[in-house]
């Protein structure tokens, strides 16, 4: 059988990006990584694809007229490199129903936060840790979710929680649950790379290897 082949959306540094590749390496994760597209040129996550030989592009949103054409460049690309599953690993923008639909139950996000707290619009980057700390709570953590058309909306895959301590900074605590991170997302990607998850409505069962 084939494997299930990536197509990893980029824009900054691509620390999870990193954890897939090095899971790949490391035989974890049976896939393997088709293409890596940034909206951001000179960022680090292109470095890193570089470094590792696999194949990467930046497709930047404002060299297009509308959102339909950039994210047509997108699904063009990321359908001649014949991807099966679409992963944001810090990818900033939005994306339309117009290109969910094209992937539909394809494509997965990891968001810094327990979904449904600290996540939607504007939500992004450190302003989710600033929020957690600001609003005083006491646990935050990582959830690697399905994509729909809404801002972290989709059924949710996994979760793991973070303590926040007293004497945190939204750096510190970025840093924390960046470590979670790079183990959940791997642990997600591997799931549905061994067809053991099923959505039933806004819910995805997780199917232990025996049920198989
Ligand atoms: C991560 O915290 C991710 O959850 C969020 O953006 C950050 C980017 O990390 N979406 P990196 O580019 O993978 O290092």
């Amino acid at each position: 059988m084939s494997k299930l082949r990536l197509g990893v959306l980029v824009s900054g540094g691509g620390s999870n990006l990193q954890s897939i590749i090095d899971n790949v390496e490391s035989g974890y994760l049976p896939v393997e990584i088709a293409i890596v597209i940034s909206s951001k040129d000179g960022v680090y996550a292109l470095e890193r694809a570089k470094r590792h030989n696999i194949p990467s592009t930046v497709v930047i949103p404002r060299n297009y007229k509308s959102r339909e054409d950039y994210e047509d460049e997108l699904i063009k690309i990321l359908n001649s490199y014949n991807v099966g599953l679409v992963i944001l690993a810090g990818y900033i923008k939005v994306l339309s129903l117009h290109f969910v639909r094209s992937f539909p139950n394809r494509i997965m996000n990891i968001h810094p936060a327990l979904i449904p707290s600290f996540c939607g619009e504007g939500y992004y980057g450190s302003k989710v840790h600033k929020a957690v700390m600001d609003y005083g709570a006491k646990i935050t953590g990582v959830t690697v979710h399905f994509v729909d058309e809404g801002a972290d909306t989709g059924p949710i895959i996994l979760q793991r929680a973070v303590p926040v301590k007293d004497d945190d900074t939204p750096e510190t605590l970025a840093a924390r649950v960046l470590e979670q991170e790079h183990k959940i997302y791997p642990d997600a990607i591997k799931l549905y790379a061994e067809d053991r998850l099923k959505i039933y409505g806004r819910k995805v069962k997780i199917f232990s290897k025996e049920e198989f």
